[in-house]
């Protein structure tokens, strides 16, 4: 393609690509798919690769990320982020409406309530419409440039479009993860054997502060917008603010509410007291504003808080039911979750009977013994959970629960992993549910996508000793599953075709499928591209499989763990039978140079022009080794910053020539 038809299919695919992201997230409507959208993005994405010289800074493809930030630069705000009063009764919420009318001196005066948002606050800068920088609160004076990870979440502009955009203004806002988002994230972890997150504002927390953009952008976060701030805005009130904001294409709750005194106030809070659990993100109580500008000028502000606002928080719902029992769960990993089974119980909207305990150490902390009224609590977690024993209550001669030794669904003794709070069922191959599991594991969309199969004919399948293994589904006839109750010829041969096209799913997914502990769909994918073939991962050492990018420890050792399993090794053997994708169809990247002669180098740290990965490829496609650790045969360290001390001490050790970012691009040009 010549440039200048590049320049003009750039802006072309740009227009679309708003467009459509103004529709899905400004207007809540689609007029193409998701497959179809990819597809726009990832034209977009290498044609800027080709032609960097026209991607703009603004560019809708920032939203995939892929900056990696070292450190976050501690930024001033130019206007401090305070923080809100906090009540939780009405009494000081009529005494705050005291004050300001008494400040006001007999001015009449209207609040705006908007609901107050459990996220992660943020500021963000606009000029001249483009979005600059993104910064969390930190103290409130000084916060973290976090500008690559905002500019992933997909319903903050990157520029801010409509009338009379100020040249510079601020916008605050909370950023969150909607509850689907949480959930699924926290599905995806279950699903790899990692410890589920706590709760969505943490996890937000943290997101925000990851080093890879990619990472984030995978991680759906959203953002809501309440709060405009600067020199030359030309508005009267908070409610024209907030109107500005939707119509600069800023998503907005529009939860609000204009209210003429503090009863309207109050039936607000009211009104959304069980109500706010329908939202699609946590809500911990509701933000009180005086709504003109000038008055709020007029009442000004104390060191930590504004006097022309208040947060009315909701009190953490709380009830008190019988403790009936605990039961415990077990999962596709063999990890064992108690479960507290609860005297049935109204609390915020709906009837509770359960609650998660977590795991053992909870129950020891919380002294819970059957029979017990317990405390169950809807805060920020969607399952409700046990936060204390009404002691008074206590039975007589109770005694503390013992936590069960033997699995309850096969009754082998469990072990506990050192540094795990989890107890494991170890019967891999003889537990019904970490089967039933690993079947569902490997049907998922994500890995061989059997839609035709479900979790109530997986149990008969496994019932009727049929199915063992995921391999043992290729050998399914339509006898056998005629036998299913419910089966007639039609879905035999739907299950069957199914079953069959699962053949043509690509090698990382298969390799996502077959459920190594830890191995999420982005590793299978990395993995996959990284070795190429099941052999090749299946014969690596684990400083091989260390060398792989994005590959840590952890991961590394549970693969190499997996392929020396003789039963997973006869697991394979079957699946490549039965047909299946064991290599990779992605293209070798073409040899570019010879001119690293074969040298070896390790990685090490974070680089300013290169994400490791990136150096990865360059040195293979220059005819040269990536190793995982330093030894006395590496003949170069390829250090970038924060790399451990240890290495660079061990390198220095063994005489091993250093070399920078800089020193390897000099290298490079030979
Ligand atoms: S207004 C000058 N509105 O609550 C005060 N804050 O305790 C500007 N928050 O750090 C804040 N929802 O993160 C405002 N609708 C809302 C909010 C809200 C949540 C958070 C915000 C702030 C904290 C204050």
């Amino acid at each position: 393609m010549k440039p200048e038809q590049a320049k003009a299919e750039i802006e072309k695919l740009t227009e679309k690509i708003n467009h459509h992201n103004d529709l899905y997230y400004q207007q809540n409507r689609t007029e193409i798919s998701d497959l179809e959208f990819d597809k726009l993005l990832e034209k977009l994405i290498a044609l800027e690769e080709e032609f960097p010289q026209f991607k703009d800074s603004h560019s809708p493809t920032q939203r995939v990320g892929g900056t990696v930030t070292k450190e976050f630069a501690t930024v001033y705000h130019k206007y401090p982020m305070l923080s809100l009063s906090n009540t939780y009764s009405q009494e000081e919420l009529e005494d705050f409406d005291g004050r300001v009318a008494k400040a006001l001196d007999g001015e009449a005066y209207e609040y705006f309530c908007e609901l107050k948002f459990d996220g992660v606050s943020i500021s963000l800068t606009y000029e001249n419409g483009l979005l600059t920088r993104g910064v969390t609160r930190g103290d409130g004076v000084r916060g973290d440039d976090v500008t690559a990870n905002v500019m992933t979440v997909r319903n903050i502009p990157l520029k801010a479009k409509g009338k009379n955009v100020p040249p510079a203004f601020e916008v605050r806002g909370e950023v969150f993860m909607p509850k689907h988002a949480f959930q699924q994230l926290n599905k995806e972890r279950e699903d790899i054997g990692e410890e589920k997150y706590a709760n969505a504002r943490n996890t937000t927390s943290g997101t925000l502060k990851m080093q890879n953009s990619a990472e984030v952008a995978r991680r759906k976060l959203d953002c809501f917008a309440y709060y405009l701030l600067g020199d030359e805005t030309g508005l009267k009130t908070h409610e024209e603010s907030i109107h500005k904001l939707e119509s600069w294409r800023f998503n907005v709750s529009p939860t609000y509410k204009k209210c003429k005194n503090i009863q309207e106030v109050l039936e607000y809070i009211q009104h959304w007291e069980n109500k706010r659990q329908e939202l699609p993100l946590e809500t911990d109580g509701v933000v009180i504003k005086v709504n003109s500008l000038e008055q709020q000028r007029q009442l000004g502000f104390t060191a930590k808080s504004p006097r022309w606002a208040i947060a009315y928080k909701y009190k953490a719902q709380s009830i008190s039911t019988r403790l009936n029992g605990i039961t415990y769960q077990v999962g596709r990993t063999g990890a064992v979750t108690p479960v507290a089974e609860l005297e049935p119980v109204f609390l915020a909207g709906t009837t509770v009977k359960r609650a998660s305990l977590h795991n053992a150490n909870e129950i020891a902390r919380l002294d819970l013994r059957i029979g017990d009224y317990v405390y169950v609590e809807k805060g920020g977690e969607i399952i409700p959970k046990v936060t204390g024993v009404e002691m008074e209550k206590r039975p007589k001669g109770s005694a503390p629960v013992v936590y069960i030794d033997k699995c309850p669904e096969c009754g082998t003794k469990l072990v506990r992993v050192e540094g795990e709070a989890a107890f494991y069922c170890p019967n891999l191959d003889g537990c019904p549910p970490q089967i039933r599991g690993r079947i569902e594991h490997f049907i998922q969309r994500k890995a061989m996508d059997i839609d035709s199969l479900g979790e109530k004919t997986i149990e008969q399948l496994h019932l009727l000793g049929l199915v063992k293994s995921p391999a043992d589904l290729y050998d399914l006839k339509k006898e056998d599953l005629l036998r299913l109750e419910g089966f007639k010829e039609k879905s035999a041969q739907n299950l069957l075709a199914g079953i069959d096209k699962s053949r043509e799913v690509p090698f990382e997914s298969v390799l996502f499928a077959i459920g190594i502990r830890y191995v999420g769909k982005t590793v299978a994918e990395k993995l996959a591209r990284y070795f190429k073939t099941i052999e090749k991962v299946a014969a690596a050492s684990k400083e091989e499989l260390l060398a792989a990018p994005e590959i840590g420890e952890k991961i590394a050792q549970t693969v190499f763990d997996y392929f020396r399993n003789p039963e997973s090794q006869r697991e394979i053997a079957r699946l490549k039978a039965a047909g299946l994708h064991f290599e990779s169809t992605a293209k070798e990247p073409e040899k570019e140079s010879d001119v690293l002669g074969n040298k070896s180098f390790v990685i090490s740290g974070v680089f300013e022009k290169y994400e490791r990965e990136e150096l990865q490829e360059i040195i293979l496609k220059n005819g040269g080794r990536v190793l995982s650790s330093v030894s006395g045969k590496l003949d170069y360290l390829l250090a970038g910053d924060n790399m451990g001390p240890s290495k660079r001490e061990k390198a220095e050790k063994l005489g091993v020539t250093i070399i920078s970012e800089l020193d390897f691009e000099k290298l490079m040009k030979g």
